[in-house]
């Protein structure tokens, strides 16, 4: 489902998770981040540090022991709410795990070739094992165990949100009961791919980021290094095809974005003019999740606790979807 529209109407289970892969940047942000905190105060909303995902790709305890403190960081300085969400890490709940294994059992393997995102990463050069190959699987698992209705995320995850539709009735039909519920996607068209500084995509596979929390002189040099036409400084410029101008859309009022749309159709206003702008912007707006976190930081114990508190919540309802699945499956636990 795309949609403009933000608030939700009736009170819903909205879920989505983020891999511990790395700094987070701006296409996170507004792809995903941003619905995910406006979001917590419009239904029953659980997110989650996917850091089984992240282990599909990169093998170094260290760094993942960090990424997972870095996200929690990130997302608690954004304005992310635990009093009002559930907010937690993916391994905190093992029956994310035996879901997975259960729908991996009725997963066709031809399902899992047509997935683009590992045809992607293998030809990005990630080992092709069977963690990334069956990828798809563990994030239906991570949606369905909490009877997610709605799954915000960016464009790029919409296969993998069809693909969870398609096992939740798989098993459904296997047991002839109604086991698992049918998410929805949400993704937002405006914001559906934000462009990286060099047009394509940002992605942090492609060295093309701008960071959330970069400030002075990263910020800098990142924002300079977008790539733009060779227009002269004089000549009137189409804003439509600039990345700049793409990206000042994200951050400035409607006002605002017109009247720098006016002075790129005007002439006399260079890519340097607009550069920056947007990094005026992207200081500004930055400003005060900088702020939090770095207090935040100065207290893991107090992130490691949040997270305890929130696995603690989501292991209850997973516990609750897990239950008739046992039943119905035969597996019986004997502990
Ligand atoms: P990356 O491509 O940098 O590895 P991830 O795949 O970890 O990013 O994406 C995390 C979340 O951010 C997903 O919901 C994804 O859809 C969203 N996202 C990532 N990059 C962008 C982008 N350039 N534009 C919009 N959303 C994005
Ligand atoms: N695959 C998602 C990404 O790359 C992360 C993810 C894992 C996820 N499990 C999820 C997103 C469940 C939404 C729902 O961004």
């Amino acid at each position: 489902m795309e949609t403009e529209q933000q608030t939700l109407t009736d009170r819903k289970t909205i879920l989505s998770g983020i891999t511990p892969s790395g700094r987070l940047h701006i296409g996170n942000y507004f792809g995903a981040m941003k619905q995910h905190i406006e979001l917590q105060q419009q239904g029953d909303a659980y997110f989650f540090i996917a850091n089984y995902h992240a282990l599909t790709s990169r093998h170094n305890g260290e760094l993942m022991r960090r990424h997972t403190l870095d996200i929690a960081l990130d997302y608690l300085a954004l304005g992310l709410d635990y009093t009002k969400c559930t907010f937690f890490a993916q391994s905190d709940v093992p029956q994310v795990t035996e879901l997975a294994w259960i729908l991996g059992s009725l997963c066709p393997v031809s399902l899992m070739e047509k997935a683009v995102s590992y045809k992607d990463k293998v030809a990005q050069g990630l080992s092709a094992n069977i963690g990334l190959f069956t990828y798809p699987v563990l994030q239906a698992a991570d949606i369905l165990i909490y009877h997610a209705d709605v799954v915000p995320v960016g464009a790029d995850q919409k296969q993998h949100i069809e693909i969870t539709r398609d096992l939740a009735v798989k098993l459904n039909l296997a047991y002839n009961r109604e086991l698992l519920r049918l998410p929805e996607a949400r993704i937002i068209k405006a914001v559906a791919t934000v462009p990286g500084t060099d047009g394509r995509k940002m992605s942090k596979s492609y060295n093309n980021t701008i960071g959330i929390f970069d400030e002075g002189k990263e910020l800098k040099k990142r924002v300079m290094s977008i790539e733009t036409d060779s227009t002269p400084l004089e000549n009137p410029k189409n804003p439509e095809n600039c990345n700049v101008f793409a990206l000042i859309s994200l951050f400035a009022s409607d006002a605002d974005r017109n009247e720098i749309a006016r002075l790129y159709r005007e002439g006399g206003y260079g890519y340097g003019h607009a550069k920056k702008a947007l990094l005026d912007m992207v200081d500004a707006y930055f400003a005060k999740a900088r702020d939090e976190r770095k207090i935040l930081s100065q207290n893991e114990d107090e992130v490691h606790r949040i997270l305890r508190l929130g696995g603690e919540k989501a292991r209850e309802r997973a516990e609750s979807v897990m239950k008739p699945i046992r039943e119905a499956t035969g597996i019986v636990r004997h502990f």
